[in-house]
Parts: structure tokens; C-alpha cells; sequence
């Protein structure tokens, strides 16, 4: 296998000698870290780190860092990155002073998306999701989830994540594909949205899971969408075809969609902006991981989800982008983390911990991904030269990636 070799290191962040597990509580303010590094990288893997001191001297390739520190990629376990058009004309109505949920209740927002992407032919829809997933690339992410739901009719979801099938075969970073048909209820249902939830399930369901299109099932559970009745019955069908719950739930409102997923042992619940004691408690008793997307908080103005409450209450969080053009036209983690950082009150560190290690747990990637250690894939990023790991969030305008590797590979 041919080898790289990254020298000169300032600081070998999130490096472990054991397999890393979740951090939560206080924990996450541990980055574990090396100074005056290398790196080194045999074929897709990592197969060794150590001081400079002790760096090989040879490999087929080598890299000098020049001082920069490294990182492992982002894990953004939230997306919506096959979508048709961005949606600046809603942009500009919100500036206006319309809201978010009246747009929608007018057949904008996702029955827009739904409108543009159905008309779209597959290959287009694939090769603007493929110049998104480079440009995201090239911010240091480097495993990411993607849903459907902008289809809303089983032949579009069936495009959709076959879109998503196409970019796992192409590209080398991680892909997960999330089937999200009960994203909006269409116009056609809007006087019987339980109708589409058979539809959801009886029809869109066995037929993604028959192809195996999906990694995960989710529901977009909040106030004027999916009921918590609607969401359970949606993820016992999902759970019986073997996919297990990422839902977006308490966005909008205390909608008990935290309760209902953390009760179907969800591997995560995302959102969160309404979170109090009670959810606090339900997420206490589960495996699900807690995914804020603060750059949607930001893009609407909602308020901001609670992060120092969760975490102060020893609960792990990861971070993720929501990539979307509704309501989060961004995929820069970078911004993500210093939103967390500026406006929610979490440390660099903690931040680091949520978009690393935290959202690999929640898209099930933890075991390859997430943190340096021998024998995970070599998904790494190369920072120009850096005083301390909090200039990546403080400095949330520059570029932080000199030199992004996906699988052994310099992309
Ligand atoms: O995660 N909240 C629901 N879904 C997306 C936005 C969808 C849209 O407006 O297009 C989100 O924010
Ligand atoms: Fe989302």
C-alpha cells in the first residue's frame, strides 16, 4: 500500500490510543491531543502517529504540515443535500417579515423543494448534489448523512435515494442515506395526512427497503407536520424493515418528538431549539444522541437549543449542519462550531468533541471515523499554522483547511 506521511504537526488533535467512545457531560471539554506530530497513513488507513522526534524517515508521499494542526474530518450527521433550487425568494419574504411555518402553511418552503425536485431529471439532481458534497469536501467534512424528502411521492423519494446510492458508489467519503418521506404532508393529503402516512408506509416504505435504499428512517416530528402518533407508527414500520429512527423533532415546539424518539430508541434526535426537563430526562435514559443545528437557529432566528443545560446535565451532544435550502443554505461545520461556541455557550473544546467523535456516533460511523487512531480510515484535514484549537471557532470567517484527505488521498 503506498504511504503518506504528514511531518511537522503542531497539534494531532482528538488522537486516542483506545478506541473512542462518546463523550458527554464534563467529559466534553477533554480533547485529547499530541503536540509536534506526524502522521502516518498506509493506503485508506492510519497506521501510526508518534512526536516528531521519532517520525519515519521515509513514505511514498510526504506531506509537511508546517505547523498547521490535524484534525479528523467532520462527521455531519444532518443533511438535505439533493435539492433542486436554493429558495432565496423565501429568504427575502422572512426579511420582510413573513414567517417560516406561515410560508410553508401557503404551499412554500419543503412543498417547494418538493414541486422543483419532482420536476428534476435524476442525472441533474445527482450532479448538483455532487458539486455540494466537493464543496463540503473542501471545509474538511468528510462523512455525512443525507435525506430524501424532498420527493414526497414514492417515485421522487425512490429518485432521490437512488441519487444518494450513486454519490456512496462515487465518492470515497462516507455516506449515509436517510429515507425522510414525512417530511411536509402534500397539498393533495393536507385534508388527510393520515392517508399519506399509509401511503408512507404501505408503499414508499417496502419498496425503498426492498432495494435497500436507506440507512435510516426519519420524520420531521414538530408542530404543523407529523403528529408523535404519526411518528411512532412511521418508525415501528421503519424499525420492522430493519431501519433504525434519526428524527427531527422539537424545532418548532415542545412537540414530544424527543419522547417519541428516545421511547424507539432513536440513534439520534435533531434540532432540539425546545428542550426543557422533561426531554432532558428522556434523553437521560437512552442510547440516542442529541444533534443541534445551530446554523438553522441562526437562519430563521429561532432561539438557540439549550446546550449547556444538556450537557451540564451530563448528556453527550454532537453538532451537524442541516445543509438545506430552506433553512440552512450552509455545509460549513467551521460556522457550526462557532455558533455553538458563540451563541450556545459550548467550549471549543466540547464543540470539537460534538462534530468529531458525537455526530460519528450518531450516524454509526464511530468504529471507522470520528478521531485519530491506528487503524481508522484516514479522513484528516491540515489547518494553516494555529495558536490554540479555540482560533478554529473564533476565527469563523477563514478558511481552515489547507489540505483535505479522504481515504489515504489528498482530495
Ligand atoms: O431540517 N425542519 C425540517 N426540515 C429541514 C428544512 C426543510 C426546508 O425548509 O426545506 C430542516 O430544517
Ligand atoms: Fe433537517
Amino acid at each position: 500500500m503506498p504511504t503518506l506521511l504528514l511531518r511537522n504537526i503542531s497539534r494531532l488533535v482528538q488522537v486516542h490510543d483506545q478506541a473512542a467512545t462518546v463523550v458527554k457531560g464534563q467529559q466534553m471539554t477533554h480533547l485529547p491531543s499530541l503536540e509536534d506530530a506526524y502522521l502516518l497513513i498506509d493506503g485508506e488507513q492510519i497506521s501510526d502517529y508518534g512526536r516528531m522526534a521519532d517520525c519515519p524517515e521515509r513514505a511514498d508521499t510526504v506531506i509537511d504540515a508546517q505547523g498547521g494542526m490535524v484534525f479528523p474530518s467532520w462527521c455531519d450527521s444532518h443533511t438535505h443535500i439533493v435539492y433542486a433550487e436554493g429558495r432565496e425568494q423565501e429568504f427575502v419574504m422572512r426579511i420582510q417579515g413573513k414567517g417560516y411555518e406561515e410560508i410553508a402553511e401557503a404551499g412554500g418552503g419543503i412543498l417547494n423543494s418538493a414541486r422543483k425536485l419532482q420536476a428534476m431529471p435524476e442525472e441533474q439532481l445527482y450532479e448538483s448534489a455532487l458539486r455540494r458534497l466537493h464543496e463540503v469536501r473542501g471545509y474538511g467534512t468528510g462523512a455525512i448523512e443525507i435525506k430524501s424528502g424532498y420527493g414526497l411521492t414514492t417515485e421522487s423519494e425512490l429518485k432521490m435515494l437512488r441519487v444518494i446510492r450513486r454519490l456512496k458508489q462515487t465518492s470515497r467519503m462516507d455516506i449515509k442515506a436517510t429515507f425522510l418521506g414525512a417530511h411536509a404532508v402534500p397539498l393533495d393529503y393536507r385534508d388527510r395526512p393520515d392517508a399519506y402516512v399509509d401511503l408512507l408506509i404501505d408503499e414508499m416504505l417496502p419498496r425503498i427497503a426492498d432495494e435497500g435504499l436507506a440507512d435510516y428512517i426519519d420524520v420531521f416530528c414538530d408542530r404543523g407536520f407529523f403528529t408523535p402518533e404519526q411518528t411512532a407508527r412511521i418508525l415501528t414500520a421503519g424499525a420492522r424493515r430493519g431501519l433504525p429512527a434519526k428524527i427531527h423533532a422539537n424545532e418548532l415546539d415542545y412537540s414530544g418528538g424527543v419522547q417519541v424518539g428516545t421511547a424507539h430508541n432513536a440513534r439520534s434526535v435533531d434540532h432540539l431549539e425546545c428542550v426543557g426537563s422533561d426531554e432532558i430526562a428522556a434523553l437521560l435514559g437512552s442510547d440516542t444522541m442529541p444533534t443541534l443545528l445551530p446554523s438553522t437557529a441562526f437562519f430563521l432566528g429561532l432561539e438557540y437549543a439549550p446546550a449547556r443545560a444538556m450537557i451540564d446535565a451530563g448528556l453527550p451532544v454532537a453538532l451537524a449542519t442541516d445543509y438545506n435550502p430552506g433553512t440552512t443554505p450552509s455545509g460549513k461545520m467551521s460556522f457550526v462550531l462557532s455558533l455553538a461556541c458563540l451563541k450556545m455557550k459550548m467550549l471549543p473544546e466540547e464543540a470539537i468533541n460534538a462534530a468529531t467523535i458525537n455526530s460519528a456516533y450518531a450516524m454509526d460511523v464511530l468504529d471507522r471515523l470520528g478521531s485519530i487512531e491506528r487503524g481508522k480510515r484516514a479522513n484528516v484535514f491540515v489547518t494553516p499554522p494555529m495558536s490554540s484549537v479555540a482560533y478554529l471557532p473564533y476565527a469563523f470567517g477563514s478558511q481552515h483547511v489547507c489540505t483535505a484527505i479522504i481515504a489515504g488521498q489528498v482530495v
